[in-house]
Parts: C-alpha cells; structure tokens; sequence
C-alpha cells in the first residue's frame, strides 16, 4: 500500500505536534495528541464521527487556536499564526462542504481560493478592491496552474455550475492548490461521490503526491483509506488511539474497538470494501454518522 514515491524516512517531519488540544467549553474536543506526518506521503486521519478530525484540522490550519499543545511546520513553531500567515507558509485545505460560485466560471472559482488563501479575503476577493486588481494577474497565473494539476484547465472557461460532481470536487482542490502549499489537508473529499468519482480522485491524490505534494485527508470511504494512504492516524473521543501503516491499522485492537464499539453488528474495518450501497464506509462497521 506504499507510496511509489514515498521517499525513505529521514530527516524531519514536516509537520509534528506536540500534546496538542483544544477544549469548546467542557468538551474536549482534541486532547494531547503527539503525532508527526512526514513529507512526500499521504496521511489519513480516522476516526468515528465527531471523534475531532475536522477539529483536528482547523487546529493544524490556524482556524481554531488550542488551548494546549504546539504545532511545528517545517521546523517552525506555527501555532501562534493566523490563518492567513499558515497558508503563507505552505498548508492548504479544502472544507468538508467547499463553496463553490455556481454561476462564476472555473477559472475564477480558482481565483477566489488563491485570494481568500494568500492577502486578501472573501469580500475583496469579491468586491475586487484596488490591492485585488493588482494582485490579479499573479492570481490568474496560480489558479491556471492549479486548474492544470487537478485536470481543469480545459474547462477553465466553463460556469462551474456546469461541471459533474466530480469535476466540482477538484474545483474545490484547485481552491487550495491556488496557494502552491507543501501541505494539503483534505477533509472528506470522495462525500457524495460514487465508486467511479472515488477512483478518480484517487488518481489525482497520487498524482498530485508523486508531483511533491504531501497530503493528509480526513475520509470515511475505507477502501479509499487503505488503497492510498502510506500511514493512518486515528482519533477517537479526540485522542489519538493509534497510527501506523494500513496493515498495522486494521490489526490494532484499540481501533477495532473503537469502530465496532458497542455497535458491533459484524465486519471488520477494510473488510467490507467491495460490497455494495455504499461501500467501505465506516457507517458500515456500526459506526453513526450525523
Ligand atoms: N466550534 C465548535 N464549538 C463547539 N464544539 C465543537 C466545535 N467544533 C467541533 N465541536 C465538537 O467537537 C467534537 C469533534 O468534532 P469534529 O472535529 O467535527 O469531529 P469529526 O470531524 O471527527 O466528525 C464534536 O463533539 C463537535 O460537536
Ligand atoms: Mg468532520
């Protein structure tokens, strides 16, 4: 399950946190986790519904600041920065619903996410503000060449409310990609998508990897899970439980548990990934999912 590209494991992480947390009045939401992704792989970050993925990342992103605990990008201490500063220093993500301007074309969706991703933000991206017209021919250059990486720039002219489902989806990723990051962190990408979208994207996950990009996802689709990722972290109540390889993963004891729970109505996680309806999911595995 390795990574063609994946490179040999030296050198340093290129994101680590440490005893990171953060707490929404009495819940707590993420809670110590110490864990490292390195460079060049595709991390997926597991777990059963409101164990704190999407937390997790808006954490690693600068959307939510914790309230313990530090992130280290690339050597440097990020938790201070703000949103902006993080996608400065090279980490992107899509949302777990991305929004998408229908009526505006591809192109300028693109835009808008190398906008609202680098100086300016939605309303003068928006508005197009003195400092945004002047940005707009280096904007125009980047999401062109995000548009190129997920497959999009023949239809770079289209509205992008003419595109499939899937083409939307790498819409939203060209938003990210607009910003040229070392890091993308995708927060379930194959939502909503059928069997055929789901090895597409794939496809492009590895492909975007093998062209340098080190990416971490969030996915509830375990056929997609174990079929890309080269390490799994998993979550559960908000602390990580385990990580390691796919192999390792499904092995774990602790992570079994946490999926079948007292749920259990048989079936292992990554056993039921050729079935039908909707396969491989961990709802599944007797896990409910809001
Ligand atoms: N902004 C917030 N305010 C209060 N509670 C939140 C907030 N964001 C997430 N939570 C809570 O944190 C827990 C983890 O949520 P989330 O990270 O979205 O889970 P997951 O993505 O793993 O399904 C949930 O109980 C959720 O309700
Ligand atoms: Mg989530």
């Amino acid at each position: 399950m390795t990574n063609p590209s994946t490179p040999p494991l030296s050198g340093a992480p290129l994101l680590e946190v440490q005893g990171l947390g953060i707490r929404f009045g009495g819940l707590h939401a993420v809670r110590d986790v110490t864990a490292q992704l390195q460079p060049g792989r595709i991390t997926a970050i597991i777990g059963p519904n409101g164990a704190g993925k999407s937390t997790f990342f808006n954490l690693i992103s600068g959307f939510y600041k914790p309230t313990s605990g530090r992130i280290i990008f690339r050597g440097e201490d990020i938790t201070p920065l703000r949103t902006h500063l993080v996608v400065g220093r090279g980490i992107a993500r899509t949302f777990q619903t991305t929004t998408i301007y229908q009526e505006l074309s591809v192109l300028d969706n693109a835009m808008i996410g190398h906008r609202v991703r680098t100086r300016a933000g939605l309303l003068d991206a928006l508005l197009r503000t003195g400092r945004e017209r002047h940005d707009e021919s280096e904007s125009r250059a980047g999401a062109m060449r995000a548009l190129e990486r997920v497959g999009l720039a023949g239809q770079a002219a289209l509205p992008a409310g003419a595109l499939n489902q899937e083409g939307k989806k790498r819409v939203g990723i060209a938003m990210a990609l607009a910003s040229d990051p070392h890091l993308l962190l995708l927060d379930e990408p194959a939502a909503g998508m059928n069997p055929e979208e789901t090895e597409n994207l794939m496809g492009l996950i590895r492909q975007l990897v093998s062209g340098g990009l080190s990416i971490a996802l969030v996915e509830h689709k375990m056929n997609l899970v174990m079929g890309l990722a080269d390490d799994i972290l998993v979550l559960h109540h908000g602390q990580k439980i385990a990580q390691g390889t796919p192999a390792q993963i499904t092995r774990d004891p602790a992570v079994v548990e946490a999926y079948l729970g007292s749920h259990a109505h048989g079936g292992q996680m990554g056993q039921e990934q050729e079935q039908g309806g909707q396969p491989g999911t961990v709802q599944d595995a007797g896990v409910d999912h809001a």
